[in-house]
């Protein structure tokens, strides 16, 4: 399974498949956006796993004097982001979030904001380094919110996260397509807990992590360093 090459080969139909796939996937976004209170005027923003940019669009739609940065280790989602950005200041960053080095060139930010990202870093080790790579380009007093697919806390609950996330895929595929779709899913995405991802920020220095907005297996969830 090699993640970065899938969204390679998949980054032009991602605009389509993000919303077959991720349960509630725009009113998610919306919600998020809605949630962000910057104060500051030109604020500088990292978008964390953009992807082809459709959060930090959202975002920029609401803030477009901010500075934009993202990272990605898929070369050609960046490509797409960078074309929807063209009207925004938006730097693009090719890296691996768990490498230290390449993310290097990212400087210290107001905010950062990552969605359906993180979960595709596997091992708690390698998400730790993750979230402490991410964690040290905010400044201190800097939020970080995320919005991400939540794993259940016992079986009876990941047993309806599963029945919700078939449902879902159900919407647009048919029942053989859905059951590939489960079987890849299973292979790239590893969930986390609400209180897992919780401590990973604990862990990377963040302060009383928060529960913003969750549906079904779907959360928002924010901290300050
Ligand atoms: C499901 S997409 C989400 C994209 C975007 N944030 C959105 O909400 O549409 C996940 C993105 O994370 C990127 N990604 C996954 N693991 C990564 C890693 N270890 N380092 C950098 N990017 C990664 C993928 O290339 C992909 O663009």
């Amino acid at each position: 399974m090699n993640i970065k090459q899938n969204y390679n080969n998949e980054a032009k139909i991602y605009e389509f498949t993000s919303r077959a796939v991720i349960i509630h996937f725009d009113e998610a976004l919306d919600t998020f956006v809605d949630n962000l209170k910057i104060k500051k005027k030109n604020p500088i923003i990292l978008d964390v796993c953009c992807g082809t940019c459709i959060l930090t669009e959202k975002v920029a739609k609401k803030y477009p004097k901010a500075k934009f940065y993202g990272v990605d280790f898929s070369s050609e989602m960046l490509k797409i982001g960078q074309e929807r950005m063209k009207d925004y200041d938006f730097t693009p960053i090719l890296s691996d979030i768990c490498d230290k080095k390449t993310m290097g060139s990212i400087p210290t930010v107001d905010l950062i904001i990552s969605s359906f990202g993180i979960h595709n870093v596997h091992g708690l080790d390698q998400k730790q380094l993750a979230v402490n790579n991410i964690i040290s380009h905010l400044k201190n007093g800097g939020q970080f919110i995320t919005c991400d697919m939540l794993k259940g806390k016992n079986k009876t609950e990941q047993k309806l996260f599963d029945k919700l996330q078939k449902d879902w895929l159900l919407k647009t595929y048919s029942v053989k397509e859905t059951n590939d779709w489960i079987k890849l899913l299973a292979d790239e995405d590893e969930l986390e807990t609400l209180n897992n991802n919780f401590a990973l920020l604990k862990n990377a220095g963040c302060q009383s992590p928060q529960l913003v907005w969750n549906k079904d297996f779907l959360a928002i969830w924010t901290t300050t360093k």
